[in-house]
Formats: structure tokens, sequence, C-alpha cells
């Protein structure tokens, strides 16, 4: 009767939509449980690059059943796109294999033109958010005025709905003069349309779950963003509106913890960031384009969502350390380690320093990150191409050193290493134990 949960465990495409899509082999239902299509997961099979962005990274393995839980926010219109998307590049996505809870929340065209209205006036500066109209949708459920799936299921009144929340944003004294208002009567109608369409896909999803765990079936909960961008447990206020971190899944779920048996924490080789907010090992200059890329290769440092060029730096395993303690992380899963090929001496940060005083942990949560500045140790590099490795023993022994200094540090095992962005490029680490 296991859940097994994927947590991001740093700011984000660490690449669990890969990870996700490889566990799912052995899974009966993947769900995804908080965030909207601020996510961006890339699965790579059989040389076809799949981009998702709602629905769950586990649609290309034909048996499963794909849940979106009710800590998403949905975009009906996005999400209607991406099932055609999908639709078109022959995946079936069907009510048969795809369910929507009815206690998601809705995105509706007033929190997207929000999203860059807040944006725009920040005090403190821009949070680089997706402008997908995320923290908005969150807002308005928080305030207990959000509209949710399962409105959808009398269409017109949820288009009446829709009309009359984007004609009170329109109506706030304090939205932007010259940001294009969303016309209130067309986004009626047209998310009538929309409600007509999703509603054979609504469902009770924490139902759905708690009868496959009972019935001693697998079910993956598969996190988007990751710890650090946690809505109280990330670097606030430079973070989603949403609780990412593995707790997050029980409540995005709607299922309690007694069925909790692997929490893999998925983490980079290195360290990446978009947006604004606090990087204590971030790079400039080349050593932070040796890390990003060029662009030229598809798992290059550009995002998913919003193509922005992702900041770039070398991991930190104080915050590594901080991810395994929020999310109760059974492992980790080290992605991108082909990308540190070639680097002389990669560094790890063991310690921040500020002033005289060192710390091994955070003294404090991570919103105070920028007070800090990284202490590294360095390691000896590797010059060989891992693309081709699967067993422990194919990787060079600095680049087994590396992963095991990561253990070490962060005091949680690696139990999968992944060399490229293929599904079938990974190196199990117990065949190294
Ligand atoms: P997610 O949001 O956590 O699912 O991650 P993204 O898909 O946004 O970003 C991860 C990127 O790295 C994608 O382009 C993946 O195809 C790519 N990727 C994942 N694992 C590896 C790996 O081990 N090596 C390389 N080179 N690319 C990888
Ligand atoms: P996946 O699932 C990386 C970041 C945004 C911004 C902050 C707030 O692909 O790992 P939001 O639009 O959510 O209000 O933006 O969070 N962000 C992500 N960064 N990967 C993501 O998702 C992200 N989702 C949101 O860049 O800094
Ligand atoms: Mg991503």
């Amino acid at each position: 009767m296991p859940l097994d949960i994927v947590v991001g465990s740093q700011w984000g495409d660490e690449g669990k939509g890969r990870i996700v899509d490889l566990l799912a082999a052995e899974a009966d239902m993947v769900a995804r449980y908080s965030g909207g299509d601020n996510a961006g997961h890339t699965l790579t099979v059989a040389g076809r690059i799949f981009r998702l962005h709602l629905v769950p990274s586990g649609i290309l393995q034909p048996h499963v059943l794909c849940l979106l839980g009710n800590g998403m926010v949905i975009n009906p219109a996005r999400l209607l796109a991406e099932i055609e998307q999908l639709q078109a590049l022959g995946i079936l996505v069907s009510p048969d294999r795809l369910k929507l809870s009815s206690a998601a929340h809705i995105i509706t065209p007033i929190h997207v033109a929000l999203d860059s209205a807040e944006e725009a006036g920040r005090a403190r500066g821009e949070i680089g958010t997706t402008r997908r109209g995320i923290g908005p949708a969150y807002a308005d459920k928080a305030a207990r005025r959000g509209l949710r799936a399962g409105d959808m299921r009398d269409p017109g009144a949820f288009g009446r709905q829709v009309q009359q929340q984007v004609q009170a944003g329109v109506d706030l004294p304090g939205s932007q003069p010259g940001l294009p208002a969303p016309h209130p009567v067309e986004a009626g109608r047209t998310y009538a349309a929309y409600a007509e369409r999703l509603c054979p896909y609504l469902a009770d999803v924490g139902e759905i779950v708690y009868r496959a765990l009972e019935a001693g079936r697998t079910v993956l909960a598969e996190g988007a963003q990751g710890t650090l961008l946690d809505l109280d447990h990330g670097t606030y206020p430079y973070v989603t509106s949403s609780s990412p971190t593995a707790p997050g899944a029980l409540l995005g779920l709607g299922i309690g913890p007694r069925h909790v048996r692997r929490i893999l924490g998925v983490a980079k080789a290195f360290q990446t960031r978009v947006g604004s907010g606090p990087f204590p090992t971030e790079l400039t200059g080349t050593e932070a384009d040796r890390l990003r890329g060029s662009g030229e290769n598809p798992w290059d440092e550009f995002g998913t969502t919003t193509g922005r060029p992702r900041r770039c730096g070398w991991l930190d395993a104080v915050l590594l350390r901080y991810a395994v303690r929020v999310n109760g992380l059974t492992e980790l899963a080290l992605t991108k380690l082909d990308v540190l090929s070639g680097i002389e001496s990669p560094r790890l940060c063991t310690a921040y320093r500020a002033g005289r005083e060192r710390f091994t942990d955070l003294p404090d949560t991570p919103a105070y990150l920028a007070d800090f500045t990284a202490v590294y140790e360095d390691l000896p590099g590797w010059a060989d191409n891992l693309a081709a490795a699967r067993a422990w023993t194919d990787l060079p022994p600095a680049a087994r050193r590396y992963v095991e200094r990561v253990e070490a540090l962060a005091g949680c095992p690696v139990s999968m290493i992944s060399v490229g962005p293929q599904r079938e490029q990974v190196v199990p680490r117990e065949s190294g134990r």
C-alpha cells in the first residue's frame, strides 16, 4: 500500500519529471499535488522530448492512471491545450487515464493579469514569477473566494462566476493601467466552454488514491517546484505560493501519512534557480556559463516554462541537508552528474560564513540566506564522458567520490544517479554499496 513521494530538493528543475517517468514503470498511479502550469517537466523517451506543465509525468507509461490533486491550481485553457498536444503525439489522454480533483482551484484570466501587475508593483523588486497567475489564484483560495474545478459541473453557472470574478478584478482600484485587462463577458463564455470539455475528467482524487493504497497499489506523488520555493519553508518572499515539500503531497492529495514509504528528493549535481532571491553558491561569468550550457543541448539550463536562462552555481550541501530535514527524505536522486565532466575541480558548499561565525546548518530559515557567504570544499574532477554509465563501477573514481561526498554531507543516501536526460541514462547506487 505504498505512497512514494518525489520532491524537488532545490529551487525546482532538478529533473523530477524524468525520475517520475522512470519510477512510474513500477507504479499504478502518478499524482501531481501542488502548483500549476508554472511547472515544466521534461521527459526524454526513445529520443523524443516531451515537455509537461500540468499533466503528470506518468502519462508516457501506458498502464498508469494520472491524477491532478486538490493542492493544484489549474488553468483550463492550458490543461486542454496540453491534452491536445499529447494526443497529437499519439499519447492516450482521456478521462479514463486522467482525473482532475473537484477541489483543485481554477486560474482565470484575471489571475494571469494580476500576476504581471503585482510583479510590476512590488516594493522589494520582482520575484520573477512565471506570470501564469499562480500567486493570485492561491491568494483567492486562501481568501475563500476561489473557483474550484468541481464548479465546472454546471458550465453555465461557472461561466457566470468567472465573469463576475474577472469583472471584480478589472474594477479593483489598484488595477495597473496599461496592462491588457481581460474581458469579463468573453472570459465567462470561454470558461463555460472549457467546463463542458473538462467535466468528464472531474473526480474525487483523494478517494481514488485512498482506495488504491488500501488495495495494495503503488501511488507516486509527483512534486513540482522545489523545497526552497515552498511558501513556508523556502526563501520567502522569493517563493511560489504553494507547498511543494513532501508534507504538501498529503495535503494536496487529501491523504494521511499512514501509507508513505519512500520520500525521494531529486537534486541536481549543481544548483540552479530561475527568478530572483538569494543564492549563496551562485556563479557568474564563464563558470556559470559552463554549468548553464550554451543552449545547444536540450538539457542546457534555460527554463522549460519561460525560456529564461537559469542562474547557476555549485551544489549547496547546507541547503541539501535542510531539504533532507524538511521533507524527511529517505533517499536522493542525483541528476545531471554528466554535466560536471571536464570541470577540473568541482566544488561543494559545506558551510556558510557570516562575519566571524561559521555555520554547517542554517541558523534560521532560508529567508535569510542573503546574509551568508559559502564555504567550499574542492573535489577532484573527472574528464570522462558519463553518458554510457549504467552501473556504479562504470563511473570514474572521482565521480564516485563526488557522489559519496554528497551523501555524507547531506546525511542521506543517494539511490540513483542520472547521467543524461534519456530514460535509461540512470545508474542505480545499490550496484556500488
Ligand atoms: P523538473 O522541472 O524537475 O522536471 O526538471 P526540468 O525538466 O525542468 O529540467 C531538467 C532538465 O535537465 C531537462 O531538460 C531534462 O531533460 C534534463 N535532465 C534531467 N536529468 C538529466 C541528466 O542526468 N543529465 C542531463 N544532461 N540532463 C538531464
Ligand atoms: P518545476 O516543477 C523552477 C519559480 C519562479 C519564481 C517563483 C515564483 O519545473 O521545477 P510562480 O510563477 O510560481 O509564482 O513563481 O518560483 N518557479 C519555478 N522555478 N521550476 C519550477 O517548476 C518553478 N515554478 C515556479 O521562477 O522564481
Ligand atoms: Mg522544470
